[in-house]
């Protein structure tokens, strides 16, 4: 286990579709394991491969409940939508209101290559949005749009 660096801002990698993981072996799983330590020392809820470096479809996910790798995550299904703001890594010291699915279906392979269906609500579908448009170059600054008058943040996404 290692932490990693995270790349920012203008890293090339970040505005890059990466490619899709096809050996489930053991520098995976070193891979998920550092980018675990990484994102928990950081402090995030989320990293994606792209944001170490790495140019593959794999993101690691923890809203409280435990972590969550996702590995070629494919999203089956979006509903609702909730408005919230949210911050990157890669972007330290920006944030901005992101409208995102209030729900999201996924299905991803986890670290030994079995596929799984993550039923994700609130913070964790945001999480799973996020991270997925990492892996297709796109990053929250580009979803940033102007609160409606009144808006709130729910202490449960500060
Ligand atoms: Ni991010």
């Amino acid at each position: 286990m290692a932490i990693r660096q995270i790349f920012t801002d203008d890293a090339p990698f970040l505005s890059k579709v990466a490619k899709p993981v096809e050996k489930f072996d053991d520098k995976l799983r070193q891979l998920l394991d550092d980018m675990a330590d990484t994102m928990y020392n950081a402090q995030g809820v989320g990293l994606a491969a792209p944001q170490v470096g790495i140019l593959r479809r794999i993101a690691v996910i923890d809203v409280g409940d435990g972590i969550v790798e996702l590995i070629n995550p494919k999203i089956l299904s979006c509903s609702g939508t909730v408005g919230a703001i949210e911050g990157c890594l890669s972007y330290p010291g920006q944030s901005g209101y992101v409208e995102r699915p209030q729900r999201i279906i996924v299905q991803a392979f986890d670290r030994h290559g079995v596929m799984k269906v993550y039923d994700a609500h609130n913070l964790f579908a945001r999480a799973v949005a996020h991270e997925t448009d990492h892996l297709d170059g796109k990053v929250f600054l580009s979803l940033v749009t102007e609160p409606p008058e009144g808006f709130q943040q729910y202490e449960a996404e500060e």
